[in-house]
């Protein structure tokens, strides 16, 4: 049987920070900033998690952060008081946003998209584009698979247990379906080593 990205994060919220944490202060940290440059007004960050990205909100922002697991959510509301701006925390469907069109100024996820199966990965990138106002900012930090070499062959032994635990793969076509979704790339760069992509786009 194959488990729900529900199931998943439900299972692992209570051990998903300390699992991270290498990865968090060795990698995560330096590049979690490049979120949020020039970004103001009323941002959506999809994909919560346990609310690492809450440093990093901009004074002069308020935050709505949503996410498919309760559990995850929980642990995002312990870490409230690391944001220094407004934060409201929903659970909700990044496919399905309950939100109406045009209600945000920009739109944020890290490593959410690398969770989200082939099939959900343009509605979720539609969703995005539709609750941010024309010419708003959609950025994603997304894990992808190494070209080639050692760092590709370490993901190759990584993957089972990363889709095991996160249902993430290094595979996903997140970037192709930026257009497929009708909004337009602005931006792609590697920014850790050629394992994690810094993508923008604008609806
Ligand atoms: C790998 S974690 C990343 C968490 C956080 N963004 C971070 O940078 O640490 C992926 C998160 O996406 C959430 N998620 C997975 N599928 C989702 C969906 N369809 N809608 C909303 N959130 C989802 C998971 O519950 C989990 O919290």
């Amino acid at each position: 049987m194959s488990l729900s990205n529900f199931d998943r994060y439900q299972r692992i919220a209570w051990a998903y920070d300390l699992l991270d944490l290498p990865f968090e202060y060795g990698r995560y940290r330096k590049i979690r900033p490049l979120l949020f440059r020039g970004l103001s007004g009323r941002i959506l960050e999809a994909g919560v998690g346990t609310g690492r990205n809450f440093p990093f909100y901009p004074p002069t922002s308020e935050v709505v952060g949503i996410d498919l697991s309760p559990a995850m959510l929980a642990r995002a509301e312990c870490r409230r008081h690391t944001a220094a701006t407004k934060v409201e925390l929903r659970q909700m469907d990044v496919t399905q946003l309950n939100f109406p069109d045009r209600s945000f100024d920009a739109a944020v996820a890290t490593f959410l998209f690398c969770t989200l199966p082939d099939e959900l990965q343009i509605a979720g990138m539609r969703e995005l584009g539709r609750v941010v106002k024309p010419g708003g900012i959609i950025r994603c930090l997304e894990y992808t698979r190494p070209s080639g070499g050692f760092r590709r062959a370490m993901t190759r032994l990584w993957e089972p247990w990363v889709y095991w635990a996160y249902g993430a793969g290094f595979d996903r076509q997140t970037e192709r379906h930026v257009p497929e979704a009708g909004l337009q790339l602005r931006e792609s760069r590697f920014v850790a080593d050629e394992l994690i992509k810094l993508l923008g786009a604008v609806a």
